[in-house]
């Protein structure tokens, strides 16, 4: 009866969660896009690297990460570690931006946040969704909005690649009974220098980096993980044979 009743609470409460965290995703922000990205993938991992480092590390440090273990870990050779760091820099520094936060704040109003452990509070879906849909708006400092994070302090750092979005409006009534006009969807404004694919597999690359510089062992984990669910698998075995070869006399 004991053990019944504490089966009944663990369901209801596996039951409850799931309920809630279903009614909370729906009920949450702009719908995110999968970003499908590959952490096992090295060579996406190394270009995510060289992305990272051109495009993000001028405003976003990663100060928990160093140079000489992400080239490690993606099998960057010293020789090239060095052509992508900062003159001045060691390999066992941190990733730290050449932009002080101090100055970051007062030009953007907003400190770029650190990218060491981004995906792991905001997950990989948001980042790639939040680089995905950046949109024309001139009433914007940057000229830009952005349909994850509305009133982004960050300029479209990726415009350049990506194109310029142009927003299409509808009008909805709001809560208040007052027509609003909101974002439908973004279309394709003004040409980047990369194709709509193209630019996804950049920022589907870039994101895989922010993911791995989140939990850098987290490949390895998984594939050690898998490892140690066999040898359970297997241990279970023979303890099952000696269970049984203990008790054969008993019976
Ligand atoms: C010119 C400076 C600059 C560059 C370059 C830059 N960012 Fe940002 N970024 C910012 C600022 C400023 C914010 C803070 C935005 C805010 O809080 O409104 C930010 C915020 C973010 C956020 C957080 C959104 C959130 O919910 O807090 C993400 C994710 C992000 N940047 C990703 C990137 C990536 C990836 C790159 C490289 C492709 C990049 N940024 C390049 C300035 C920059």
């Amino acid at each position: 009866m004991h053990i019944k009743k504490t089966w009944l609470v663990a369901v209801a409460a596996g039951l409850m969660t799931t309920m809630t965290h279903g009614a909370l995703a729906s009920s949450e922000g702009p719908h995110l896009a999968s970003a499908g990205n590959d952490i096992f993938s090295q060579a996406s991992l190394q270009r995510g690297a060289r992305n990272f480092v051109g495009y993000c590390l001028g405003c976003h440090s990663a100060k928990y990460v160093r140079w000489n273990r992400v080239a490690a870990d993606l099998g960057i050779p010293e020789a090239d570690l060095k052509s992508i760091q900062f003159t001045g820099q060691r390999p066992f520094d941190t990733m730290v931006s050449g932009m002080p936060p101090e100055a970051a704040k007062r030009w953007f109003g907003n400190a770029p946040p650190d990218m060491s452990l981004l995906a792991r509070a905001r997950g990989t879906d948001y980042i790639y969704s939040y680089l995905m849909s950046f949109y024309a708006d001139d009433s914007r400092p940057h000229g830009v909005n952005n349909l994850v994070l509305p009133g982004t302090a960050m300029p479209h750092v990726l415009a350049g690649l990506q194109g310029l979005q142009q927003p299409v409006y509808a009008t909805h009534t709001g809560e208040d009974g007052k027509p609003q006009s909101v974002v439908e969807k973004l279309e394709a404004g003004d040409a980047g220098q990369l194709a709509p694919e193209q630019y996804a597999s950049f920022v589907r690359d870039t994101v895989n980096f922010i993911e791995y510089i989140g939990e850098p062992v987290q490949a390895k984990r998984r594939t050690l993980g898998v490892w140690v669910v066999l040898f359970l698998l297997v241990f279970t075995a023979f303890a099952y044979l000696l269970k049984q070869e203990y008790w054969k006399d008993v019976k």
